[in-house]
C-alpha cells in the first residue's frame, strides 16, 4: 500500500491551473484558468484582454442563434458595459465576434474561443457550440460578474480554447412528484445544467405522489391528482394516510403555458427537455381522478409518502386506459419538441395484473405467456403510438423484461447490466446506475448529513464513473449515448436541498461526460472545483460543502484473522489525523500514511482539517473481535427487503451501524420480532452476549421491548434463557445506538438465539401513534 501522503503531495504541486503573471497593468492580478468541465485544448498566451475596452458584440451572419448567444454575453457583461449587438461589417477593434458557420471543423457542440489583446472571437457550427463557448468565457472572468456586479479584475487571459464534448447525452433528471418545485426553481435547475455544459433536462412529471402537468382533456389530473394531504412534518416512509374529509393542500402543477416557457428557456441554453409520463406502475395518483383506469377500479387518494408494496397499476386489459394514455401523450408530444418521450416503465408490480380478469383475458387474446410479456405488449403499443407522433420511446431498464420494444432507448438504472444487454441488442442506452448517478443518496457520512434516500455516493465516486462498459464491442460502445444524474425527491423538500444534493456531484458528472472519464485526475478536478463553488456562491446556489468526513475502511482477512484498516478522504492534500486508543484525534495525533493492522478490539477515530483549518467531524469505528465473527447466522424472521444491511454477515462482521438507519450496516424488522440464531460451528464456552439496537424515534425506530438470549447444542432445544426488559420512553432525542449486554452466562453451546420483541405500534405519546414500528439490529458480540 502506498502511503496516502506520498500520493497526494505531488498532486498538490502539479495543480492543473495555469498561472499567468501580468506586467502591463497594475490592476491585473494573476489570472488563473480553472474551467469545469476541463476543455479538450487550451493554449494560453502571455497577454490579457481588458474587458472594459470591449464596446460591441458583432454577429457574423446575424442568425437567430448568434442573437441568442449575443444576449447572454450582453447581459453577463452588463455590469462593465452596455454592449450593442451589431451585424459584422468591416474590421474593427475591441469587439466580441460570434460566428456560426459550417466551415469550422469541430464535432457538433464544439467551439473555438480565441481571446486576443483587443478582441474575442467565438466560432461554432451550432447554437450549442456557441453557447458552450460563452460558458467557457464566463469561467475565465472574475466571479463578481456572476453575481451581477462590477468585477474586481476586468482582465481575461489571451488564449485559444478548442473544445467539444465526449458524450452527446449529458443529462440531469428532476422528480417533481414526490415534492413539487415551482417554475422559477425549474429554470434555476436549467441554469445549473447549462453552466455545466450538460444538454438534457429529464423532467419526471408524474408519479404516485402527484401529477404535475396540465392536460386539457383530463382536467381532474390537475384538480385532484396534483394534490395530497400535507404530511411535511412526518418522516417520508411513515407519512400517515389521509383522514376522512381531510383537504389535500400539498402539491401543484405546471400549466401548458409554463411548460412552453420552460422548454423555450431550456432551448436557448441548448438543453433538450424530455418529459416523463410514468406507466404502467407508479401511477396511483391517477386513480384519485380516474379510478376506472386501474385493475381494481377503486378510488385512491393521492398518497403522502411512499407505501410498500405499491401494487396500484394501469389495467392493461382495459382499452380505455390506452385511449387515456394516447390522449395524454398527444398533448405532451405537442408541448415538447424533443425527439424523445420517456414513459417510465420501472418497478411495476404485476400482482394486480395476475388477479385481474381483464388483464388475464388480454394475455390470452394476445397469446402472451405471462405478465412480463403483458408489460412488453403494453410498452410496444405505446411505442407504436409515439412513433406515429414522431417521438422515440425512452424507458427505465425494466422495459427489457418480456421483450424490448424495437426502437426503444433504455435508461439503465439498476446497475449497468440493463444497458449492456440493450446495447448488445442494438438499442441506444443512457447510463444512470444507482452506483454512481443517484444524487438522492448520501454524499457524506449519514451521521453528519440531512436525511437522504440511503446509500452513499461521494463526489470522488461520481468522478470515477465510466459510462462505457468494458464488455461492449467498439460498435456497441457507440450506442451508449451518455449518462444522467438522477434526483428523486422523497428526501428533497426544498429547492435549497435539491441544489445541495446535486452540487457538486453533477459537476463531477459533467466533467466525466464532457471531457471524458479518466481524462483528468480527481485531484485536478478538485483544485478547479473550489473556484467553481465560489461562482455557485455568487449565483446564490446552495452546494454541499463536500465531505470533510474521513472514511475508515476495514478489510477482514479470514485466514490470519486480521483487519486491515485504511483511512481515506475526499479532499486531496489534507492530512488525516487518527487515534486507536479511543480518544478524540488532536492536531498532534498521528497522521495516517499507510494501512493499519489490528487483531483485537479497537476503536479508531479519525478527522481532517476543514476549510477553517479546524479539526472537522470525527469518524469513528470500533472493530470487535468476537467468537461470532464471520459465523453463520440463521434468520427465523427475515429483515425487511428495505433494510437488509450488507447481507448474511451483517450481524457478525465485527462492525456496528452508525446512528443513521440507512447507512447499510443495519438490518431492520418492520412490525416483526427479531429472531436470529448464530451458529458458532462447534460448542464453545460463552460468557458474554451483547447486541446493539438503534433508537431513532423520529423515524419510527424503537428499541425492542425485550431482548432474549438462549442457547442450544442442536438448534432445537434452547435453554438458559436470559431476558432484558426495555421501556421505550419518549426520549425525543437524536438517533442513538444502544448495546444490551448479558454477562456471567457461563454456558457451553454451539447455537445462540437472539430475540428482540418489536413494539409493533407507535406508543400514544408518539406523533405516529398506532403506526407500525421498526426494530433495527446490528452486530452480535459473543465472548
Ligand atoms: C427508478 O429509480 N425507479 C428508476
Ligand atoms: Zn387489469
Amino acid at each position: 500500500m502506498v502511503a496516502i501522503r506520498d500520493i497526494l503531495l505531488p498532486f498538490c504541486v502539479i495543480i492543473l491551473s495555469v498561472f499567468l503573471t501580468s506586467c502591463k497593468n497594475e490592476n491585473k492580478m494573476n489570472l488563473k484558468i480553472n474551467i469545469i468541465p476541463q476543455p479538450h485544448s487550451i493554449k494560453v498566451n502571455t497577454g490579457s484582454l481588458d474587458l472594459r475596452l470591449i464596446n460591441k458584440i458583432l454577429l457574423n451572419t446575424g442568425s437567430q442563434k448568434e442573437q441568442v448567444v449575443a444576449q447572454f454575453f450582453q447581459s453577463f457583461l452588463n455590469p462593465i458595459n452596455d454592449l450593442k449587438i451589431e451585424q459584422f461589417s468591416k474590421q474593427s477593434e475591441n469587439y466580441i465576434l460570434l460566428s456560426i458557420s459550417d466551415d469550422l471543423i469541430l464535432p457538433e457542440e464544439g467551439y473555438r474561443l480565441k481571446i486576443e489583446n483587443h478582441s474575442i472571437v467565438l466560432e461554432a457550427s451550432t447554437l450549442g457550440g456557441l453557447f458552450y463557448g460563452f460558458q467557457t468565457f464566463r469561467q475565465l472572468c472574475d466571479l463578481n460578474l456572476d453575481g451581477g456586479s462590477l468585477p474586481k479584475n476586468s482582465f481575461v487571459p489571451e488564449c485559444v480554447v478548442e473544445d467539444f464534448p465526449e458524450f452527446k447525452y449529458r443529462g440531469m433528471h428532476l422528480d417533481v412528484s414526490r415534492h413539487f418545485f415551482d417554475i422559477d426553481f425549474v429554470k434555476t435547475y436549467i441554469d445549473m445544467i447549462a453552466l455545466h455544459k450538460m444538454n438534457v433536462f429529464h423532467w419526471h412529471l408524474t408519479d404516485d405522489n402527484g401529477w404535475r402537468i396540465e392536460i386539457k382533456k383530463y382536467p381532474l389530473l390537475t384538480e385532484k391528482s396534483a394534490w395530497r394531504v400535507d404530511r411535511t412534518n412526518e418522516p417520508w416512509k411513515n407519512q400517515s394516510p389521509p383522514k376522512e374529509n381531510e383537504k389535500p393542500t400539498y402539491g401543484g402543477y405546471y400549466t401548458q403555458n409554463e411548460i412552453r416557457e420552460v422548454v423555450e428557456y431550456a432551448a436557448k441554453r441548448n438543453i433538450m427537455v424530455i418529459p416523463e409520463i410514468e406507466m404502467p406502475g407508479h401511477t396511483s395518483e391517477v386513480f384519485a381522478a380516474y379510478p376506472s383506469l386501474s385493475c381494481t377500479g377503486e378510488y385512491l387518494p393521492v398518497n403522502p409518502g411512499s407505501y410498500w408494496p405499491n401494487t396500484d397499476i394501469f389495467c392493461a386489459g382495459n382499452d380505455e386506459v390506452f385511449t387515456f394514455l394516447e390522449d395524454v401523450l398527444e398533448e405532451v408530444a405537442e408541448l415538447f419538441p424533443a425527439p424523445y418521450l420517456h414513459i417510465g416503465g420501472d418497478e411495476a408490480d404485476k400482482l394486480n395484473w395476475k388477479k385481474c380478469n381483464k388483464c388475464q383475458n388480454r394475455i390470452k387474446n394476445e397469446k402472451l405467456n405471462n405478465e412480463h410479456e403483458l408489460q412488453s405488449w403494453f410498452i410496444k403499443k405505446i411505442e407504436k403510438f409515439l412513433l406515429s407522433k414522431n417521438k422515440k420511446l425512452v424507458g427505465w431498464d425494466e422495459i427489457l423484461e418480456g421483450g424490448l420494444a424495437k426502437t426503444a432507448t433504455v435508461m439503465s438504472w439498476r446497475g449497468m447490466k440493463g444497458g449492456i444487454q440493450s446495447a448488445k441488442a442494438g438499442h441506444d442506452v443512457i447510463m444512470c446506475p444507482t452506483s454512481h448517478c443517484y444524487f438522492d443518496y448520501y454524499q457524506a457520512s449519514p451521521e453528519h448529513s440531512p436525511e437522504a434516500f440511503g446509500g452513499l455516493i461521494t463526489l470522488k465516486k461520481v468522478y470515477s464513473f465510466d459510462p462505457i462498459p468494458k464488455e461492449l464491442t467498439e460498435n456497441e460502445k457507440e450506442l451508449i449515448l451518455g449518462a444522467q444524474g438522477n434526483l428523486w425527491t422523497e428526501y428533497v423538500q426544498t429547492p435549497q436541498r435539491a441544489q445541495q444534493r446535486v452540487l457538486p456531484r453533477m459537476t463531477a458528472l459533467s466533467e466525466v461526460l464532457w471531457s471524458g472519464p479518466d481524462k483528468n485526475s480527481y485531484e485536478s478536478f478538485y483544485a478547479r472545483l473550489s473556484h467553481l463553488t465560489e461562482r455557485f456562491d455568487k449565483l446564490g446556489w446552495y452546494h454541499s460543502p463536500g465531505s470533510f468526513m474521513v472514511s475508515i475502511i476495514p478489510d477482514y482477512n479470514k485466514e490470519n484473522k486480521t483487519y486491515k484498516i485504511n483511512i481515506t478522504s475526499e479532499k486531496p492534500g489534507e492530512d488525516i489525523l487518527f487515534t486507536t486508543d479511543g480518544t478524540d484525534p488532536k492536531r498532534t495525533s498521528n497522521i495516517f500514511t499507510s494501512s493499519i493492522s489490528i487483531t483485537s478490539k479497537t476503536t479508531i477515530k479519525a478527522a481532517m482539517l476543514n476549510n477553517n483549518h479546524e479539526l472537522g467531524p470525527i469518524s469513528e469505528k470500533t472493530i470487535y473481535f468476537s467468537k461470532a465473527m464471520g459465523k453463520n447466522v440463521f434468520y427465523k424472521t427475515s429483515p425487511s427487503d428495505r433494510y437488509p444491511g450488507s447481507g448474511n454477515l451483517t450481524l457478525v462482521d465485527g462492525m456496528t451501524g452508525t446512528t443513521a438507519y440507512n447507512d447499510g450496516y443495519w438490518q431492520g424488522w418492520h412490525e416483526d420480532n427479531v429472531e436470529v440464531v448464530v451458529d458458532l460451528g462447534t460448542i464453545e464456552k460463552i460468557n458474554v452476549v451483547s447486541a446493539s439496537f438503534l433508537e431513532s424515534q423520529k423515524s419510527w425506530i424503537f428499541l425492542p421491548s425485550s431482548v432474549k438470549v438462549s442457547f442450544s447444542n442442536d438448534n432445537n432445544i434452547y435453554s438458559n434463557k436470559k431476558i432484558i426488559k426495555i421501556e421505550n420512553k419518549n426520549s425525543n432525542s437524536k438517533a442513538n445506538r444502544q448495546t444490551f449486554e448479558i454477562n456471567e452466562i457461563n454456558v457451553s453451546a454451539r447455537y445462540i438465539k437472539l430475540e428482540g420483541e418489536n413494539l409493533r405500534k407507535c406508543p400514544e405519546w408518539h406523533p405516529g401513534s398506532g403506526g407500525k414500528t421498526w426494530v433495527f439490529l446490528d452486530e452480535i458480540i459473543v465472548e
